[in-house]
């Protein structure tokens, strides 16, 4: 017998040493797919003479979208919820890119009434806006907090701020025209469902509604360039995909301390992450492209039940009242 031969330790040890060498394998594996199948934005399009809003860029992939948009010497406009950060990082993107162009403007996604301030003053500064990139968003995992107008937190930045902005920006859009929305939303919509009965859900888990913002925001541009069909502005969505970003600064240890390590070890630097992004905002191919959901450059299947109409139309219904539109702001 074996058993015999070979020392009792002397078997542990090998025992041992497979299982670990084998995790280390499957480790340095999944590392590679990850590295391979990252999309990255080839296109080498100028955008000079194109005006670009992009919210939440004091941060992760945001950040990373205005560097690059502003070495292709677009107009940037920085719409962020902390204006003393924003002017920080703009100085050393002006100096890196050598683009002057670069604006902050105040935006905190969770009041309805800095939306209305930040819209009102672009409208009346800026004469074209060629993209509009949504890309502000949060998540918690365990703490509620409802916004001063009786949102839920993170619909409330994710979903309901967006849909009120889109509004009060279309016209200049379509003046604009050809123009883009770009909104940034993400795989994990997989892992939700939207309950028409309760689109505002205040008794949910926080990391829950998350998804379900990111469920609803893919809904909204489906819904939003089946409306804007012949208008001449396009509406995409992407996936990032998993990134080393500041999304996850709210987990709590110890969930946090695992989730850091999986989070060094194989999600995407912010830099990659933006490269979905960029390719919807820049790329030629897509002028005509509308409705589509994106992941690493490249278009993607959507589930069945995010794609129905009927279900476009009533998230839209529902949403106009609890972001207080009014009949004077344009319809869409
Ligand atoms: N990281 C991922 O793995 C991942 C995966 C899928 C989708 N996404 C999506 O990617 C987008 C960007 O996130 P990120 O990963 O780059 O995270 P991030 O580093 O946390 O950046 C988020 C940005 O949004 C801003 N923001 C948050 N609340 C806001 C508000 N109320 N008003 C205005 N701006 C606000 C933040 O500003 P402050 O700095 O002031 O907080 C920050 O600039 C989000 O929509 C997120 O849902 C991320
Ligand atoms: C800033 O950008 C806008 C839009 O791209 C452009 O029309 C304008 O000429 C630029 N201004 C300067 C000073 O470069």
């Amino acid at each position: 017998m074996i058993l015999n031969i070979i020392p009792c330790s002397t078997l542990l040890y090998w025992i041992v040493a497979i299982i670990s060498g084998g995790a280390i394998l499957v480790l340095v594996g999944l590392r590679l797919y990850v590295f391979y199948t990252l999309g990255i934005c080839k296109s080498k399009a100028q955008m000079d003479g194109k005006t670009i809003i992009i919210t939440g860029c004091t941060s992760g992939i945001g950040k990373e979208t205005a560097r690059d948009l502003a070495k292709r010497g677009a107009r940037i406009i920085m719409a962020c919820r902390n204006p003393d950060i924003a002017n920080q990082l703009k100085d050393e993107i002006v100096k890196e890119s050598n683009n002057a162009n670069i604006t902050v403007r105040k935006l905190d996604l969770s009041s309805l009434q800095s939306i209305r301030k930040f819209a009102q003053q672009i409208n009346q500064e800026e004469s074209k806006l060629d993209v509009l990139i949504h890309n502000a968003g949060t998540a918690e995992t365990f703490r509620k907090k409802v916004t001063e107008d009786g949102l839920e937190q993170t619909m409330a930045t994710n979903y309901f701020g967006p849909f009120l902005l889109t509004h009060l920006l279309i016209d200049l859009l379509k003046r604009s025209k050809p123009s883009r929305i770009i909104v940034v939303a993400s795989e994990l919509y997989r892992l939700a469902c939207l309950n028409l009965d309760n689109i505002n859900p205040m008794s949910t888990l926080p990391a829950y509604v998350y998804y379900v913002s990111k469920y609803a925001d893919i809904v909204f541009t489906l819904e939003l360039a089946r409306r804007l069909e012949g208008s001449g502005v396009t509406a995409n969505c992407l996936h990032p995909g998993m990134i080393d970003s500041g999304i996850w600064r709210n987990v709590p240890a110890p969930l946090s301390w695992g989730l850091k390590l999986i989070v060094k070890m194989f999600f995407k630097t912010p830099e990659q992450g933006a490269q979905t992004t960029i390719y919807l905002a820049v790329s030629d191919e897509l002028n005509k492209i509308s409705g589509r959901y994106f992941m690493d450059c490249a278009e993607h299947r959507l589930s069945n039940a995010v794609k129905d109409p009927a279900k476009g139309k009533k998230l839209w219904e529902l949403s106009e009242p609890l972001v207080k539109l009014q009949s004077s702001d344009p319809k869409i």
